[in-house]
């Protein structure tokens, strides 16, 4: 096997219960020893939901989101966070050969970045098809599974050197799992400003709940926390890009005040996150 595909090999497991078994990639589909075989799709990605994680109380993003969110990253609304995103990589120092996972990586936009910053392996695992979908036909050097990040992942145990989460799941007994002892874990939250200026105009609520207490609740049995920073930056946006930021943000999504935002032309707008870098907790 050539040492380029052998990159990608020993780091996918079978989701079939009960079977865990390595998934070798092939051209066509993905197969493990004891027969289990799944299909790729069309753009190279492979469905690796079983009918038990189905279900899922966040259903995954639709189309219409995961096209507001890719137009947005093109009109520079990511950047600020990209580069929070770099700088943490550059101080962790993740070398080629290691393997990068994007849960919940939606179009695959910040998993592309890791990839092209370090030249390391990188998974990127969505529930939504069309988020995975998309991001196979645009970034083809990664590799795009559909799976759900409630339930348990298909990765090998301690296969996964960093692990991504960004405005996304967080699942701390599975990335405990698929995370190797001396890996690293980056959860990225909105905080507390995040869109400030458009749900006052929307809802008149500018302040949002603070997501770190439960973010760290919900990793601490796996993980300490090793570093904390913050991207912040404003843009003063039409409204077609407001429109854009309100589809591709589920808070948006959820907004009734449709009406009063319709009356908006333009506004300035605060995006900001928080980025908690973490390492496995030493057991014993
Ligand atoms: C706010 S978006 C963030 C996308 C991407 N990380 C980014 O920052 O551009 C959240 C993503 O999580 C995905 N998602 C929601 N529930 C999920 C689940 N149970 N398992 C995997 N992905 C899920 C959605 O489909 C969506 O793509």
């Amino acid at each position: 096997m050539s040492e380029l595909l052998a990159r990608w090999e020993g780091t996918l497991a079978c989701p079939v219960r009960g079977c865990g078994a390595v998934l070798s990639w092939e051209p066509r589909r993905t197969r493990c020893p004891h027969g289990h075989a799944f299909d790729l799709g069309r753009s190279g990605y492979c469905n690796l939901l079983q009918p038990q994680d189905k279900k899922s109380v966040h259903p995954g993003d639709s189309k219409e989101a995961v096209l507001a969110r890719r137009r947005s990253l093109g009109r520079g609304l990511g950047a600020s966070l990209r580069e929070a995103l770099l700088e943490r990589v550059r101080q962790w120092a993740i070398p080629p050969e290691a393997v990068v996972l994007d849960v919940g990586c939606g179009e695959g936009f910040f998993l592309d970045q890791v990839v092209r910053a370090t030249q390391a392996v990188g998974w990127g695992l969505d529930l939504s098809t069309p988020a995975i979908d998309t991001a196979a036909r645009t970034y083809p050097d990664c590799r795009w599974v559909v799976g759900n990040a409630d339930r348990h992942l298909p990765f090998r145990d301690g296969s996964v050197d960093l692990l991504l989460s960004i405005t996304s799941r967080k699942n701390g007994p599975e990335f405990g799992r698929v995370l190797r002892d001396t890996g690293h874990l980056l959860v990225v939250v909105p905080d507390t400003d995040d869109l400030q200026q458009l749900r006052e105009a929307t809802l008149g609520k500018a302040i949002d709940k603070d997501r770190l207490a439960s973010t760290l609740d919900a990793l601490a049995g796996q993980f300490e926390v090793e570093q904390e920073t913050t991207a912040r930056s404003t843009h003063r946006l039409d409204a077609e890009a407001l429109d854009d930021l309100l589809k591709g943000s589920y808070r948006g999504a959820r907004l009734s005040a449709r009406r009063r935002f319709e009356q908006i032309q333009e506004l300035e707008v605060t995006l900001s996150y928080r980025l908690i870098g973490f390492r496995p907790r030493k057991l014993g």
